[in-house]
């Protein structure tokens, strides 16, 4: 080969070396990729909200594809967060909690990163303080006359957030047909409040309270008694001097509403007797034995309405149920009674 002939071979050569070599870097080039959201990830979707109950498990993650692949880093209301209690574990990207503290509180933001391109993307994580037991006010036994309003008061004082239901045990009127309990909804807006208007005799029994949170439930019962109504226009209004004794005779009599009860007190008979108030008669021994006869009875059929399968049993009521059913109340136990479950779960939901 001459010398002439070999310059522009090598020319030719080179030029073809730097063609390939500036397409091949192309290629490369355009094979990498920015990162991006796997599809149906909680950042492609944007859900940054993580609302979790303490003692509760989350698990903080941003899935992306990219090329090269990218990495994660962590930063924690902006500062970068290196995982410190055991319970927090840092892998593959993805952050585990156990056991979620209230201190876990706060803004998880995810840096994705490659040469080409970042992402973002912040989780809101909020921790609900763990309640229980709960500590539950109410209801209080109530007596009412027929007609009246009757008015049950329930609240867990140290969550506010507690649901309050309602729950009344079939009286001896209506065990002889449907058993069950009835759930019955406290005032719409205000579910610590039950009315029952216009008490009948029927509305007669015992009223369940259930108040319940994520860790558990507290059932508190109450009793409603109802005074008869009647037509009968002779009340007595008993004085008592402060030297007479428990048998004091000294009676008055009025024409005020009455009862067949005859209920009386110190003062006079109002609109609204009061629970406490005494019974009295002229022959107050005959009335009291008669009562307490009465009363025996009363006891016996209460004891009677308390038969077993009627009754959820307390401790099945309050066992601490904490599970890991995420946002879900535990209104009621597993008593393997799914009817009451299902009647519940439609009721409060
Ligand atoms: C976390 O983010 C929310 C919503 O963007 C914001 O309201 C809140 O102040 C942030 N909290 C902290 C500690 O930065
Ligand atoms: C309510 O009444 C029931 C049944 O009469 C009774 O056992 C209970 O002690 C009463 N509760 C209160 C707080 O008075
Ligand atoms: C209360 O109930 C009785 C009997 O069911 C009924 O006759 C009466 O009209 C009711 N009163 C009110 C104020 O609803």
């Amino acid at each position: 080969m001459r010398p002439t002939m070999l310059c522009p071979a090598l020319t030719i050569f080179l030029v073809l070396s730097i063609v390939c070599f500036t397409v091949n870097a192309n290629k490369k080039k355009a094979d990498k990729k920015a990162p991006e959201w796997k599809a149906d990830s909680r950042p492609s979707r944007n859900e940054f909200e993580e609302n979790k109950h303490e003692g509760t498990d989350a698990e903080l993650s941003c899935p992306a594809k990219g090329q090269p692949k990218p990495t994660v880093e962590w930063f924690k209301d902006g500062d970068p967060f290196f995982p410190r209690a055991e319970r927090i574990e840092l892998k593959k990207g993805v952050l585990h909690f156990q056991d979620l503290k209230i201190s876990d509180k706060g803004n998880y933001t995810c840096v994705v990163n490659n040469e080409i391109g970042r992402l973002e993307f912040t989780y809101v994580l909020d921790v609900i303080e763990k309640v229980w037991p709960l500590n539950v006010v109410g209801p209080n036994n109530l007596t009412v006359y027929e007609g009246q309003d009757a008015e049950f008061f329930c609240r867990a004082t140290n969550d506010p957030r507690a649901r309050i239901t309602w729950l009344k045990k079939p009286n001896e009127i209506e065990l002889t047909g449907n058993p069950r309990p009835a759930y019955l909804q406290g005032v719409p807006g205000t579910p610590e409040v039950l009315l029952i208007q216009n008490v009948t005799h029927s509305d007669v029994g015992q009223y369940t309270c259930m108040a319940g949170n994520y860790y558990g439930s507290k059932y508190q019962d109450a009793w409603l008694v109802v005074l008869p109504r009647t037509t009968t226009t002779t009340t007595t209004t008993t004085t008592m001097k402060p030297t007479t004794t428990s048998a004091a005779t000294t009676t008055t009599t009025t024409a005020k509403r009455t009862t067949t009860t005859t209920i009386s007190s110190t003062t006079t008979t109002t609109r609204q007797p009061s629970v406490t108030e005494k019974i009295k008669k002229k022959d107050k021994d005959r009335k009291k034995k008669k009562e307490r006869k009465d009363k025996k009875k009363k006891k016996e059929k209460k004891n009677r309405i308390k038969e077993p399968e009627n009754v959820i049993p307390e401790e099945r009521y309050n066992e601490d149920r904490t599970s890991d059913l995420d946002h879900s109340y535990h209104m009621f136990p597993d008593t393997g009674k799914t009817n009451d479950n299902t009647l519940l779960y439609m009721l409060i939901t």
